[in-house]
């Protein structure tokens, strides 16, 4: 059985104070919580203090990006090993922020997808179409390419380490959500398209969905078949919304 995944992205929020003070409010109201795997992911200079206040209590803690070189001239990035230094133990990859404003390929995702993995953290590759992707019907066609693109050095002994979030973009800060059965169609596409890399080995790949995700809405996402959690952005920032979303069955 695929254990569910319920991820917040902090993305440009919050300063060590404050994530902090999130940590602080967050970890009672999810103390009796079971059988899901939760992650935070806040901006790097909140990976260190989060990781330390959430030590022990099986809570992950994801670098938002890395660069795939293991260390360089590379002026404003950071490596996957200082990710993991610092408390990481997930780096998402790809997401469709990076690919817009910071020119992210297809390519620099597989390379850092394989980078992390070589430094034992575990990935979460982000994937999904634009709105005029969508409307031209190319939306299996775009996140096929990224996915392969992502995926294309792993081998299927790793596939299980690695965690997929299909996140639309036209579904992203919008509150535009796609509907359950929308994000199921894409799911069960993915799933399929890793089994035709990694054989049975897909069965345990974790497919999360991301796109205005609330309370309101985790449930019937969470219903279907090959929805396997959620990265969640704005409702991750308060600790109440953020501890319902984790409470979604
Ligand atoms: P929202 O939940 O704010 O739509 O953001 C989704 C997202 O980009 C998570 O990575």
């Amino acid at each position: 059985m695929r254990v569910p995944v319920i991820a917040g992205n902090w993305k440009m929020y919050k300063t060590a104070g404050d994530s902090a003070a999130f940590v602080r409010a967050f970890l009672p109201l999810v103390a009796g919580v079971r059988g899901v795997e939760i992650v935070l992911a806040p901006p790097f200079p909140s990976i260190a203090p989060v990781a330390q206040l959430v030590k022990g209590t099986g809570v992950g803690v994801a670098s938002q990006n890395v660069h795939f070189a293991a260390e360089g001239a590379y002026t404003g990035e950071i490596s996957p090993f200082m990710a993991a230094d610092a408390g990481a133990t997930h780096c998402i990859v790809g997401h469709s922020e990076r690919r817009q404003y910071f020119a992210e390929s297809d390519e620099m995702a597989g390379k850092k997808v394989r980078a992390v993995l070589s430094v034992s953290l575990t990935p979460i590759l982000c994937l999904g179409e634009t709105l005029a992707e969508r409307e031209a019907g190319k939306t299996f066609e775009v996140v096929e390419r990224q996915l392969l693109a992502g995926l294309g050095a792993v081998s299927p002994a790793e596939g299980p380490r690695v965690i997929v979030a299909y996140e639309p973009v036209w579904a992203i800060g919008t509150g535009k959500t796609a509907t359950a059965p929308q994000a199921q169609e894409v799911h069960a596409f993915l799933r399929l398209r890793i089994r035709r890399l990694w054989k049975d080995a897909a069965a345990s790949v974790r497919i999360l969905y991301g796109g205005s995700v609330k309370p309101e809405n985790i449930s019937s996402l969470m219903s279907q078949a090959d929805i396997d959690g959620a990265l969640v952005g704005g409702a991750s920032l308060s600790p109440g919304s953020f501890a319902d979303i984790v409470k979604f069955h």
